[in-house]
């Protein structure tokens, strides 16, 4: 990957960075080390097929200090409508502070589409708050229905 970063699939070791990263997004909360890990493995283990995992979670990190600068999720939900089709969903995309404004965002929402259009998803969506609609557009997205929601 160009400029100096890299781009893979999450690994344990990436614990402190993710947590940092997706602090920009919201509250992680107080979780350890072993949930983190807890939940890497039930990712891991969620399968569509053989060949297509239904979390797909990656990092960009960068080559000269190792940093996590980026993280994000793509979900693949299995259907029955669309004979039986794939769906992907776009989750959790933060990109630390310092990293932000250097395109980071950009390939990571083009790294999960690609590999959601590889497994075969006949659409990718996403839901976000209206300041980040024109860096959606500007990764090939564009607006479609309404989110709603219930909270406790
Ligand atoms: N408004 C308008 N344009 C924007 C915005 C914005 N909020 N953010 C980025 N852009 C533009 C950039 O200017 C750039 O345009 P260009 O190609 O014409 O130069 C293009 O979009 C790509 O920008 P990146 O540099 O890739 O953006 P960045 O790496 O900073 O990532 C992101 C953008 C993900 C929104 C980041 O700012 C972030 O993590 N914000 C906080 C967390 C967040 O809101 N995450 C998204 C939640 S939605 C979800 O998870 C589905």
């Amino acid at each position: 990957m160009a400029g100096g970063y890299s781009i893979r699939k999450i690994e344990l070791q990436d614990f402190h960075g993710v947590v940092s990263a997706l602090n920009v997004l919201t509250t992680v909360g107080p979780i350890t080390k072993e949930d983190f890990a807890s939940t890497i493995k039930h990712w891991n283990a969620c399968k569509i097929a053989n060949d297509i995992p239904v979390y797909n979670p990656y990092v960009i990190v960068e080559d000269a200090s190792g940093e996590v600068a980026a993280t994000g999720n793509l979900i693949i939900e299995k259907k029955l409508i669309h004979g039986c089709a794939i769906c992907g969903h776009i989750e959790d995309i933060a990109v630390s502070e310092k990293h932000q404004g250097k395109k980071l965002g950009k390939m990571l929402i083009e790294k999960l589409t690609e590999v959601g259009l590889q497994a075969g998803c006949y659409k990718i969506i996403l839901d976000c708050d209206e300041k980040n609609v024109k860096f959606y557009e500007k990764c090939g997205y564009s607006r479609a229905g309404i989110e709603m929601q219930i909270r406790k």
